[in-house]
């Protein structure tokens, strides 16, 4: 079954001297379960695309179905109850909230969410901890490096249980054996409870983990096209 699927997505955006088109007709069907990785120069769209699958922005035209329910059918507000439920999002600069500490940012989806605060907390701080994060989780994010954000905000993806984690570029402030020891941790979560996995990355590593790879360019996905450009991974496939 698809749960993410594209059909002629077209997006672009006004600039100085014109329009950008960015997504020129677009297709994509995700399954069920598939881990996915888009690939594609600076610019080429990749986060964009994640934006629009993620319903925090809209297409110019064209569908996109998640998990069946067509997106443009939701009220924006609908659509942040729809996000809140199905999808966990890994944004590329994180968008943690500065006054809340690392273990109430990744409670928050589940405040929205309406559970109680203290099962909220037991889940962050359980999650923080997978994550290497235990001697944080009472750190505001301007007391964290770069690598502990982008774990934080790893961590509140998935608070919710999320069917589908979009992540822009998830281990890109991250070192090499940190970013190692997080796909092994999402990569068995992918086999183990059937959670979709699309992200976008210029990291060779992330994408030997990928069961799917997609490359955008010139506003269209092409499958198969990073193939070549990855190393030897140490891949979960
Ligand atoms: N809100 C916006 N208004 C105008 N132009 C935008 C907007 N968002 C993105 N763009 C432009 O659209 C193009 C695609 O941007 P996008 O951020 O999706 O690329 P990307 O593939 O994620 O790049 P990177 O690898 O650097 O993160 C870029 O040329 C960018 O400048
Ligand atoms: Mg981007």
């Amino acid at each position: 079954m698809s749960v993410i699927l594209l059909k002629s997505v077209c997006k672009s955006y006004l600039s100085g001297d014109g329009r950008l088109h960015v997504l020129k007709q677009t297709d994509l069907d995700i399954k069920k379960a598939d881990f996915a990785v888009v690939a594609g120069p600076s610019g080429s769209g990749k986060s964009t695309l994640l934006n629009l699958i993620g319903g925090l922005d809209r297409p110019d035209s064209g569908l996109i179905e998640i998990d069946g329910v067509e997106l443009s059918r939701l009220t924006d507000s609908k659509q942040a109850a729809f996000r809140n439920q199905k999808i966990g999002f890994v944004f590329q600069s994180f968008h943690l909230i500065p006054v809340l500490t690392a273990a109430e940012n990744v409670a928050w989806p589940l405040y929205i969410k309406g559970v109680n605060r203290k099962q909220r907390m037991l889940r962050a701080r359980e999650l923080l901890s997978n994550f290497g994060l235990a001697t944080h989780i009472d750190k505001q994010p301007d007391k964290l490096s770069g690598g502990q954000c982008q774990r934080v905000a790893i961590a509140r993806a998935l608070a919710c249980e999320p069917q589908i984690v979009l992540a822009d570029e998830p281990t890109a402030n991250l070192d090499h054996k940190t970013s190692v020891e997080i796909m092994d941790l999402l990569c068995s979560l992918n086999k183990e409870s059937d959670v979709t996995f699309l992200f976008s990355t210029h990291d060779q590593m992330v994408a030997s983990y990928a069961k799917r790879h997609l490359y955008l360019e010139d506003g269209k996905l092409i499958e198969n096209a990073v193939d070549a450009h990855i190393d030897e991974g140490v891949g979960c496939v």
